[in-house]
């Protein structure tokens, strides 16, 4: 039995995009295994409240953070290793992530826990981690926003190239575009395809943990 980690940062809680798709990942790993999902949204990570929460002990220089902040992050951390599969999903909001998913970052990316230090490996290397992305604009190749989003390489940064995991991107963008527009159509394709995608490598995931 495999367990993926579930999570959302939508603020839109009826009809959100990104939602739907991390849904559909879920359900397809579903059958057999465990979904532990955390909604960041309506039960987000505080602000990290001590910088020496992003260090393991052995590596910190100043004070203690105290017993409340090492607890929580110990939760989120304890949730992310005993996962053998990871889905994000999260909108671009201002051209950058939503903020619960920047605190969930900063609690769970800790030099010598979750990721390599002089004292210690990466216990996630080779995990897989999928980030489920979605855009109001369009910042594909060639268009005025390409290169503008500062999600994604975040993510693709601490996730995949800091903490080694295998990291996929599904994205959807466009999501905006009026009902009338061309890349109205587009849009509607790209989340269908992305909907095909997220089932495959969920019905994947569920089937081969780690
Ligand atoms: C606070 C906020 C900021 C946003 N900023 C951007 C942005 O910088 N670029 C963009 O393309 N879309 C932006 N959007 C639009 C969302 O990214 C888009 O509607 C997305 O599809 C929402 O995903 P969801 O349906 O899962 O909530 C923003 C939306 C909100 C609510």
């Amino acid at each position: 039995m495999a367990t993926l980690l579930h999570l959302d940062a939508s603020a839109e809680p009826e009809d959100s995009r990104s939602r739907a798709l991390t849904a559909a990942l879920a359900s397809a790993f579903a059958p057999g295994n465990t979904v532990v999902h955390r909604d960041l949204h309506t039960d987000p990570p505080p602000h990290l409240p001590h910088p020496g929460l992003h260090w393991a002990p052995p590596l910190r220089t100043g004070g203690a953070p105290g017993p409340a902040a090492e607890a929580t992050q110990r939760r989120l951390i304890g949730e992310l290793l005993d996962a053998d599969a990871l889905v994000v999903g999260y909108p671009l909001y201002n051209y950058s992530l939503p903020s619960p998913l920047k605190a969930w970052i900063d609690h769970v990316h800790v030099p010598g826990l979750t990721a390599p230090s002089p004292i210690s490996g990466s216990p996630l290397a080779g995990r897989p981690a999928v980030l489920v992305t979605t855009r109001g604009g369009d910042y594909g190749p060639g268009a005025p926003n390409a290169g503008r989003d500062h999600a994604t390489p975040v993510l693709e940064l601490i996730l995949g190239e800091e903490m080694g995991m295998d990291v996929t991107v599904v994205g959807v963008g466009m999501t905006l575009a009026g009902r009338e527009s061309p890349e109205r159509a587009r849009s509607e394709a790209e989340h269908e395809e992305a909907l095909r995608h997220l089932r495959e490598l969920g019905s994947r995931l569920g089937r081969t943990p780690e």
